[in-house]
């Protein structure tokens, strides 16, 4: 074994850690042993890890599903196989893979089952192909697989400057639909630049600025932003528009329990999913399905071979905000909770 495969029971881990509720700065790092591969798992050597909307909710004790503190925050990965346990092939070693892993990619070193590896083309840069992990995903299965979204169709994108917006816009744009995006005014010239007409979110009358760009009514709706605004999106569809809801960041700061904005949203989006005159209106959640793990792991990893072909072929734009050392994680959150930025912080080794 040569020295970029060193046994992974004598390296040194460092990792995140939230203790609780706590401001950015308020993240802690820590270093502890390695421990070796176990059986099916492999431990990669983190190249790139992202900061994802889910930790500004994880961080406030909000996120919908929250782990108990304290725990190693980090949704997903891009890292280099270092060790791996038994029966996983140890032609693995050395290559460069992606994970989805809801927590724990905040760290120098990461333990993953080996049927979660999804591989990287050589060709792309780690922080690079880091910021379609979970993004790619998302926005590539509500596009394709829940919306269907065809060529010359009308697509409007919520948050059209974040880290799954942008990617949503970006692929709409390929699929051949016109793309109309929301974002704050600053972040308009990224947004024209990626393909999109920009609307700003806090425009007075937005729902008849947005129907002034589809006087029909968009075939597609995507919104991470909840709350009352969920009505708009509903009313902005097209006779046969499909709405896709995926989150509710409207509440990330609004007290109480986190999972009663995501219940109220759920019911209303069943109710209009019930109603006849052939709109949709569905909830995507990346885990879905995960209960049949060979399914939903054989359309992720295709769903995201597709999403990395078009990064290697330069069609697919990365929006790297930043590259953050690990060690400056509450830097990292900081600036990616700013409001300022446009793609993704990207934390690295
Ligand atoms: N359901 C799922 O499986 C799934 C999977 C992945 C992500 N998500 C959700 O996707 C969303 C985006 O995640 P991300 O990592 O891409 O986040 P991100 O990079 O931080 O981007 C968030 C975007 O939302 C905008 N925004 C924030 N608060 C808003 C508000 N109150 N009203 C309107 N726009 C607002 C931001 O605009 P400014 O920059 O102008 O503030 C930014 O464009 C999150 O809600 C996340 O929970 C869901």
């Amino acid at each position: 074994m040569d020295d970029t495969h060193a046994p992974a029971d004598t390296t040194t881990v460092t990792e995140a850690v939230l203790p609780g509720i706590v401001d950015p700065d308020g993240i802690q790092v820590r270093t502890r042993p390695a421990r070796p591969a176990g059986p099916g798992q492999v431990v990669l050597e983190m190249e790139a890890a992202g900061i994802s909307f889910a930790e500004q909710q994880m961080r406030r004790g909000k996120y919908y599903d929250q782990p108990p503190f304290p725990f190693v925050p980090g949704y997903d990965l891009v890292g280099r196989a270092l060790d791996v346990g038994e029966g996983v092939p140890g032609d693995l070693l050395g290559r460069r893979f992606a994970v989805l892993t809801k927590t724990g990619a905040w760290a120098s070193h990461v333990t993953v089952d080996a049927g979660d590896l999804s591989a990287v083309p050589e060709s792309v840069d780690s922080a690079e192909a880091e910021t379609f992990v979970v993004n790619g995903i998302t926005a590539w299965q509500m596009l394709h697989r829940l919306a269907k979204v065809r060529p010359g169709q009308s697509v409007l994108v919520h948050g059209a400057n974040g880290g799954v917006g942008s990617t949503l816009v970006q692929l709409a744009r390929i699929a051949g639909a016109r793309v109309v995006g929301t974002a704050s005014a600053k972040h308009h010239g990224a947004v024209r630049a990626l393909g999109a007409v920009p609307v700003d979110y806090r425009s007075p009358d937005l729902e008849g600025r947005l129907r002034g760009h589809a006087p029909q009514g968009y075939d597609a709706v995507f919104d991470h932003v909840g709350g009352e605004g969920i009505v708009t999106s509903y009313r902005l569809l097209a006779a046969k528009g499909t709405l896709v809801s995926y989150g509710t960041a409207s509440t990330r700061d609004v007290q109480g329990s986190s999972k009663a904005p995501v219940l109220k949203l759920f019911a209303r989006l069943m109710f209009w999913n019930a109603l006849p005159g052939g709109k949709g209106a569905y909830f995507y959640n990346i885990w879905a399905g995960r209960r049949r793990l060979g399914t939903f792991r054989a359309k992720l990893h295709a769903d995201l071979a597709e999403v990395f072909a078009l990064l290697a072929d330069g069609r697919l734009v990365p929006q790297v905000a930043a590259r953050v050392p690990l060690t400056e994680v509450g830097e990292a959150v900081r600036l990616a909770e700013s409001g300022t930025v446009v793609g993704k912080v990207v934390l690295v080794p």
